[in-house]
C-alpha cells in the first residue's frame, strides 16, 4: 500500500501553481481575475467583488477592446481596474499582475486552493506554519480531514478538466445507478455543463421525483451500490436541514452528496450500459485501491468530482436555478432580487419579505417573472 500522501508523480508546472496564460493585450479579463483571486486569498471581500465584476464585465463584451476610451462608460471598470486596463492597453503587461503572479503567498494560495477541500482560511493557516508545497503537507498527514486526503489523493486527475463527453458517462453512472433505486426519478445536469460550457472542474445533477417518499433514501442506496462497484472515491454526505429553509438564509439546506467516483474510461469494458458487476475481483481492487503503484500506467478510470443535489419538486425550480450558476451570475441576482424587488432569493424558494410569504415557480421562467425580468437561458448566465 502507498503511503496515504505520496506525491512524488507531482509535476513541477504544478507545483508552480497553475499555469497563468497572459497575453499581452487579448488578457485582460485574465489579468483582472488574477486580482480577483489575490484579493480573494487575502480575504478582502469588496476588491475580490469589484474586480470580479471588471472581468465578468470584460467576458461579456461582444467585441475586443482597443483602447481605454472605449473602457471608459462600461460597468464596474473605472477606478483600480482602469488603471489596470489602460496598463495593459499602453504596455502590453500590468506591472501589478506581475507582481502578483511571482509572489510567493500568491502562488501557494493557488496551489493549495487548488486541493479538493481546501479553502482559503486553511491554506492560508498552511501558509502561515510554512507549508509551500505538496510534499511539505505529508509532514501534517495527521491534522487533514478526509475531504482533504482524498483531495490531494486525487489531485492530479482532479486538476484535470472534465471534458462533456466524460462528463455525459458520470451522468449514464448516476442515471443507471439512481434508476436501481427508484426507475422514473428525475435527474438534471446543473452547474456549468447545463450552461454549454465545454469543460467543468466538476459534474452537479439536481435529482428529483413527484413523490417525496420516493426520494428518501435514495442517496444512501446510491452511495452504497457504487460503493459495492468500487467506483466511489470519497464522499461526504449532507442531509436535509428543513429548518434551514428560512426567509433570509443563504444557506443551502438540500440533502448532498459531494463525491469523487472513479469513471471508468470510455474504452474500458463496464462503460455505458453499467456492467461494472462484470468486472474481476482484480479490476474491482484497482479501482478500489487508486495510486498503487502497478495501476499508474495502466489506469482505466479517472477520478471525477460530483455533486448530487436532491430536491422535493416543490423546490426544483429554484434549486435548478440556483445549482445552474455561474456564481457570479448567482449572487448578482440574489443582490437585485433583494435590493430592488425586497425578495430573498435562494436554490429553496423565493421569499416576499413585504408580505411576509413565499412565491411558489414550477419553473425558471416564472421565477424570472416573480424578479421582473427576462428570462435568461442557462447559455447566458455565464458571468
Ligand atoms: P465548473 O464546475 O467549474 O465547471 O463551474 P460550475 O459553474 O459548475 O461551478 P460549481 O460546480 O462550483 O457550482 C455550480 C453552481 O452551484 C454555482 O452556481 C454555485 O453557486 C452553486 N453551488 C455550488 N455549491 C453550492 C452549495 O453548496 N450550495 C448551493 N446552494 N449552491 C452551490
Ligand atoms: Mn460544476
Ligand atoms: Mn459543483
Amino acid at each position: 500500500v502507498p503511503h496515504l500522501l505520496d506525491v512524488s508523480w507531482f509535476t513541477e508546472s504544478m507545483s508552480s501553481g497553475r499555469p497563468v496564460n497572459v497575453e499581452p493585450r487579448h488578457n485582460l479579463k485574465n489579468a483582472l481575475e488574477i486580482l480577483a483571486r489575490s484579493a480573494f486569498f487575502q480575504e478582502s471581500d469588496v476588491r475580490y467583488l469589484g474586480f470580479t465584476r471588471a472581468a465578468s464585465t470584460l467576458k461579456a463584451l461582444p467585441y475586443k477592446l482597443q483602447s481605454v476610451n472605449q473602457a471608459k462608460d462600461l460597468p464596474w471598470c473605472g477606478g483600480h481596474c482602469m488603471i489596470v486596463i489602460q496598463e495593459i492597453l499602453e504596455h502590453g503587461m500590468c506591472r501589478e499582475v506581475e507582481v502578483i503572479k511571482n509572489n510567493e503567498h500568491y502562488q501557494t494560495m493557488e496551489l493549495l486552493t487548488g486541493i479538493y477541500g481546501v479553502g482559503v482560511r486553511t491554506a492560508q493557516r498552511w501558509f502561515k506554519e510554512g507549508i509551500r508545497n505538496l510534499s511539505d503537507l505529508k509532514t501534517m498527514e495527521c491534522k487533514l480531514t478526509a475531504e482533504q486526503v482524498s483531495g490531494l489523493r486525487h489531485c492530479k486527475d482532479l486538476q484535470q478538466q472534465v471534458t462533456l463527453e466524460e462528463a455525459e458517462r458520470v451522468g449514464q453512472l448516476v442515471k443507471d445507478t439512481l434508476q436501481r433505486f427508484v426507475p422514473d426519478v428525475h435527474i438534471t445536469m446543473t452547474g456549468g455543463f447545463r450552461r454549454g460550457k465545454e469543460v467543468g472542474h466538476d459534474v452537479d445533477f439536481l435529482i428529483t421525483h413527484p413523490n417525496e417518499n420516493a426520494l428518501s433514501g435514495l442517496l444512501e442506496d446510491a452511495v452504497g451500490w457504487l460503493e459495492t462497484q468500487g467506483l466511489l472515491l470519497y464522499h461526504h454526505l449532507k442531509k436535509r436541514k428543513p429548518a434551514l429553509r428560512s426567509a433570509s438564509s443563504s444557506m443551502d439546506s438540500h440533502e448532498t452528496c459531494y463525491a469523487i467516483v472513479a469513471l471508468p474510461s470510455s474504452s474500458s469494458p463496464w462503460n455505458t450500459d453499467i456492467e461494472v458487476k462484470k468486472c474481476n475481483s482484480e479490476d474491482a481492487e484497482r479501482i478500489a485501491h487508486p495510486e498503487s503503484p502497478n495501476s499508474l500506467n495502466s489506469r482505466t478510470w479517472k477520478a471525477v468530482r460530483v455533486d448530487l443535489v436532491v430536491t422535493p419538486q416543490a423546490e426544483h425550480a429554484y434549486a435548478l436555478l440556483g445549482w445552474t450558476g455561474s456564481k457570479h451570475f448567482e449572487r448578482e441576482l440574489r443582490r437585485y432580487s433583494l435590493r430592488e424587488k425586497k425578495l430573498s432569493l435562494n436554490s429553496h424558494g423565493l421569499y416576499d419579505l413585504e408580505k411576509s410569504c413565499f412565491l411558489p415557480a414550477q419553473t425558471e421562467e416564472e421565477i424570472f417573472l416573480h424578479l421582473g425580468l427576462q428570462y435568461l437561458p442557462p447559455s447566458d448566465r455565464n458571468a
